[in-house]
C-alpha cells in the first residue's frame, strides 16, 4: 500500500477542454492540451492522493493511477465531478467552453444561399463555483485556474472572490509566452493571503510545488 503524505485523501481534478456540439461533426471548444491538469494528477498521486481525474478531449493521454472518467462536454464534467464527490480537495484545470449550443443539430447544418446560419448560446455551469459554494459536501480545498492575456494578478484575486475557492493558480497566456500548449508554465498563486510569484518552471515543477503546497493545506 502507498503511504506519502495524501494517502487515504480523494482528490478531483478535472483537466482538458470540453467540446460542446453545433452538429454532428461541429464542435465549440477552448484550446487546452490537458497538459498541466494531467501534470498535476500524477503528482498528486505520487504523493498518495485517490485521485479522479475528470478529462475532456485532452491531446495528452491520463496519467497512470487515477480513476478516470472521460467526458465531452461541460455538463457531462459537472455530473462527474458531483458523482465523484466528497472529496478532500478538488482542482479544476479544466477549460471549459462557457458556452453551448441551445439546441445541437441532429443532422450536419448546411451553407444556405440565404444567409448565414444563427447559434443559440446558452451559458453553461460553472463547475469551480458550483464546488465551491459553502455546504457539508463542499471539499476542504478548492482550486480553481485563471489563464488571463493581461493584469493577471488583479483579476485572478477578483476571480477567487467571485468563483468562492480557496486558491486561483493563475498563468499570462498571452501571445508570445509559449505557455498555451508549451512545456512551462509561469504562475502566480492567489491565496486568501496575497499573491505569490512563482519562477518559470516546467509544468511538472509546478504540479509538483501545488500538489505539495495541497498536502501542506489538508496536513
Ligand atoms: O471563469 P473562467 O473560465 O476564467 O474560470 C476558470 C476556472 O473556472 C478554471 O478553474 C475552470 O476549470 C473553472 N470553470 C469551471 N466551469 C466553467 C468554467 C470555468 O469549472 N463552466
Amino acid at each position: 500500500l502507498t503511504g506519502g503524505p495524501l494517502a487515504g485523501r480523494h482528490v478531483i481534478v478535472t483537466s482538458g477542454p470540453t467540446h460542446e456540439p453545433i452538429d454532428p461533426v461541429r464542435y465549440i471548444a477552448n484550446r487546452s492540451s490537458g497538459a498541466q491538469g494531467t501534470a498535476i494528477a500524477r503528482a498528486l498521486v505520487r504523493l498518495g492522493a485517490d485521485v479522479t481525474f475528470v478529462t475532456g478531449p485532452a491531446t495528452v493521454a491520463p496519467p497512470e493511477g487515477v480513476t478516470v472518467k472521460r467526458v465531452e462536454t461541460a455538463l457531462q464534467m459537472q455530473d462527474a465531478v458531483l458523482a465523484a464527490m466528497p472529496a478532500q480537495a478538488a482542482v479544476f484545470a479544466a477549460a471549459v467552453a462557457d458556452w453551448r449550443v441551445a439546441t445541437a443539430g441532429a443532422q450536419k447544418m448546411k451553407k444556405t444561399v440565404d444567409g448565414l446560419p444563427a447559434l443559440d448560446l446558452v451559458e453553461n455551469p460553472d463547475i469551480l463555483a458550483a464546488v465551491s459554494a459553502p455546504g457539508p459536501q463542499r471539499p476542504r480545498l478548492v482550486v480553481g485556474f485563471a489563464a488571463e492575456t493581461q493584469d493577471v494578478t488583479r483579476l485572478a484575486t477578483e476571480k477567487r472572490l467571485r468563483k468562492g475557492c480557496d486558491w486561483i493558480v493563475a498563468n499570462d497566456v498571452s501571445d508570445g509566452t509559449g505557455i498555451m500548449g508549451g512545456t512551462e508554465n509561469a504562475v502566480t498563486l492567489i491565496t486568501a493571503d496575497g499573491a505569490e510569484d512563482w519562477p518559470r518552471m516546467g509544468k511538472d515543477a509546478v504540479a509538483d510545488r501545488l500538489a505539495q503546497r495541497l498536502a501542506e493545506a489538508l496536513a
